[in-house]
């Protein structure tokens, strides 16, 4: 059956749809990624609509723009399920589900100003995910655990 409610917002051309994003987190995917509307792509935004298999989703367009894996990773610490479709030509090109590595490099920054990866010759950050739900990630070097609002806090624009 066509997911009507993915058509609430008119289907693009180019670009890249988020789709089955955890319901009420669409602005914070986009805060995620820095997309804050300034660079001009047309951004279509979708909150707390009908889904079979979730019972309610967010859902995010974005015209002209196809999302690079890092920022597809950084999309998994908000929305564990959700799914990347590139699309060209009105078509799905490519769909894609996010998927949350049990070891986070580089993402994120550990919040301890003493810890070594905030050195002045820095180890590379590494987390490890204590929970997903809600969101808890722990420090591999000095033990300090971080949030969701912890984590959000470092991409706000
Ligand atoms: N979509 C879009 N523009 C297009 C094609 C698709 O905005 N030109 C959107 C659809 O509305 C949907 C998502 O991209 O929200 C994925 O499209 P599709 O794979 O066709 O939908 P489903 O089969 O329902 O996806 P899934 O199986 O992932 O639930
Ligand atoms: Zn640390």
């Amino acid at each position: 059956m066509r997911n009507e409610e993915g058509l609430r917002i008119q289907k693009i051309e180019s670009g890249t749809v988020i789709d089955h994003i955890t319901a009420g987190y669409a602005l914070d995917v986009l805060r995620i990624l820095n997309i804050d509307g300034k660079e001009g792509h047309v951004v279509s935004v979708a909150m707390n609509v009908r889904s079979d298999k979730m019972g309610r989703k967010d859902i995010v367009k974005i015209e002209n723009r196809e999302l690079r894996q890092e920022e597809v990773d950084k999309i998994a610490l908000l929305a564990p399920r959700a799914t990347i479709n590139i699309i060209r030509d009105y078509g799905v090109a490519q769909k894609t589900r996010v998927k949350l590595p049990e070891v986070i490099r580089d993402i994120i920054r550990c919040d301890n100003p003493v810890c070594i990866s905030n050195a002045k010759e820095p180890a590379e950050p590494r987390f490890y995910v204590v929970s997903t739900g809600p969101l808890l990630l722990r420090c591999h070097y000095c033990g300090r655990e971080m949030g969701r609002e912890e984590i959000l806090k470092q991409f706000s624009s």
